[in-house]
């Protein structure tokens, strides 16, 4: 086994960048357990992550993140980790999931991103407020150097369909020497 298949396959990107999409399929590929950190921390709190924006405010649902990326990175059995798109921010996450992982930014223009969040923005307590397109540019402003700080790889997705970012992922994984 190469070491690369040791490591957790660690999935970034911002919201609509398919991480949890590519994230089961790559794990179905892989045959390896899928985490994704957001149902993590659901299911540890009983709540939503828009119920934990609104009740405890973004620092609750980031210190609940942490936790969910560090269990997930001290796992002994190598998963498919997908995290949610603000985990980077938190340079403790960045070195978990470098230091245990290949790390995979999705990356994706803000107009591809937004077309993609269309059908679930409720879900997603950060785009509620202003127009999605127009926050999805300023968190990509904002938060490109946390994603190129935590990637080994960088995958870009537009103009892809999901299999063939599922091809490309498991490809460069292959590849990559970590
Ligand atoms: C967030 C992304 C969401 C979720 C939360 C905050 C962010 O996850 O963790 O709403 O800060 O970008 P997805 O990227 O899976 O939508």
């Amino acid at each position: 086994m190469s070491r690369e298949a040791q490591r957790h396959l660690v999935l970034i990107g911002l919201m609509g960048a398919g991480k949890s999409t590519v994230g089961e399929l790559c794990a179905q590929q892989l045959d390896r357990p899928f985490v994704d950190t957001d149902r993590v921390v659901e299911a540890n709190t009983g709540r939503s992550v828009a119920e934990i924006f609104t009740s405890g405010g973004e620092a609750t649902f980031r210190s609940l993140e942490h936790d969910a990326v560090a269990d997930a990175c001290a796992s002994p059995q190598p998963l498919v980790i997908s995290c949610g798109g603000g985990a980077v921010l938190d340079p403790e996450n960045r070195a978990q999931m470098r230091a245990t992982g290949v790390v995979v930014w999705l990356r994706a223009s803000p107009s591809s991103l937004a077309a993609r969040v269309q059908h679930n923005l409720p879900d997603r307590p950060l785009l509620a407020s202003t127009g999605a397109e127009q926050e999805l540019e300023r968190l990509t402003e904002l938060r490109t150097p946390a994603y190129e700080g935590a990637a080994h790889i960088v995958v870009d997705t537009d103009g892809r369909t999901v299999a063939d970012t599922v091809d490309a992922v498991l490809a460069e994984v292959e590849r990559c020497t970590v």
